[in-house]
């Protein structure tokens, strides 16, 4: 028989969550602050997956593309929250997350990328996406080392970055000074459920009893043991490799994030600048290629020629949760207490503040914010076949 273990004292429910990336540490920050006992759960280091893989990027604008209408609209307002999502979490710990707002650029350099630049202009623009065009000789004047065949570019003042390596480093200490209780190292063995509702989470040869179970386990949400067949979130790793380059941080080679046709780059104020990223179905292979790495230098390397000065620091290998729509999976479940916080795909960074805030007032109140409603769980769950008469 297993011991077992009741999870803390407070005024609201008792809640595990799965995954200590930036979504399930958010979320348990913000349970725990609100009084809700939390305990976090992770199978390895907190903040050491995706969210550390990621490129931070605040992208609502420019990452937008046609049939995202409805995820622009989440990712919108996730963008708005990110200002106060950040001083709440700077306030909290002192520590600064690299927040930049110098916004972002996207570039063609060939007279396709000219014709996909317009395009996407046109449909961002569209949407009432705030976006300037500008010419090559503007892309250049604001970012001298940009490839001198720059053809034009587009200006957003609104996609703003983050370090996503600061913020999970910060969401630990905030969560802890809340008062919830962090579990590295420790795999969730067994999501408890009973009569319908969720008891707990086995974790660590112990049953830590719960009233609400998140799961906010990114890629790995979709084989956690113990839960409902009807229940499995659709969610498969899609990797990415991203690499770290060296620049001198007093004499940066870019300073705004820059969308070139086969890569992006961001720069960090530290000196780091950042080759993004390609997306590969290869399940959970860690290993970086040697086609992955020359893609993403070559692409780079045709937009800001500079880069074949600086060091390669690192190679980054990631895993996005990618749903069967490549939207997020958000709320309740057919099994009560049972939450994703998971499926989101490319925009996990940006994406954090409104789900924080959306899966707490849910555990809180109950109730499911209207702009999570089109990312309910229960969009995938097949209508029973019409009986024939
Ligand atoms: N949002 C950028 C990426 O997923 O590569």
């Amino acid at each position: 028989m297993s011991k077992s273990q009741i999870l803390g004292a407070g005024t609201g429910p008792r809640v595990a969550v799965i995954g200590a990336g930036a979504i399930g540490l958010g979320i348990g920050w913000r349970l725990a602050r609100a009084g809700s006992p939390v305990t976090v759960f992770d199978r390895g280091e907190a903040g050491r997956s995706a969210s550390w893989a990621a490129g931070g990027m605040l992208a609502a604008g420019v990452e937008t593309e046609p049939g995202e209408e409805t995820l622009w609209q989440l990712a919108a307002l996730s963008q708005r929250l990110w200002p106060d999502f950040r001083y709440a979490l700077q306030a909290e710990t002192g520590q600064d997350i690299g927040y930049r707002d110098e916004g972002t650029l996207v570039i063609a350099l060939t007279r396709d990328d000219l014709e996909q630049l317009r395009f996407n202009y046109e449909f961002q623009r569209s949407l009432g996406i705030e976006l300037d065009w500008l010419a090559g000789t503007e892309a250049r004047r604001r970012e001298p080392y940009l490839n001198t065949g720059t053809a034009a570019a587009v200006y957003c003042r609104h996609d703003h970055q983050v370090d996503n390596r600061a913020l999970v480093t910060a969401l630990k200490p905030a969560l802890l000074k809340a008062g919830g209780v962090l579990h590295e190292h420790c795999e969730v063995t067994a999501i408890e459920i009973a009569g319908g509702r969720v008891a707990g989470v086995q974790a660590g040869g112990v049953l830590h009893q719960a009233e609400v179970v998140v799961v906010a386990a990114g890629a790995w949400s979709r084989d956690l043991p113990g839960l409902p067949r009807a229940d499995r979130p659709p969610v498969r790793p899609i990797r990415g490799q991203l690499l770290v380059l060296k620049m001198n941080p007093a004499e940066p080679l870019l300073r705004h994030v820059l969308w070139a046709p086969k890569a992006y780059i961001i720069p960090r104020r530290d000196g780091r600048l950042l080759i993004g990223a390609t997306t590969e179905e290869r399940g959970f292979d860690t290993r970086p290629t040697a086609g992955g790495v020359f893609s993403l230098l070559e692409g780079a390397w045709r937009a800001l020629p500079g880069i074949e000065e600086l060091v390669l620091d690192e190679i980054v290998v990631g895993f996005r949760p990618g749903s069967r729509d490549d939207a997020p999976i958000l709320g309740p479940t057919g099994v009560d207490g049972l939450v994703m916080a998971t499926g989101h795909h490319r925009n996990g960074i940006l994406l954090t503040p409104v789900t924080v805030e959306a899966i707490s007032q849910y555990v809180l109140t109950g109730r499911v914010m209207a702009e999570i409603q089109p990312f309910r769980a229960d969009r995938f769950r097949r209508p029973e076949p019409e009986l024939r008469s």
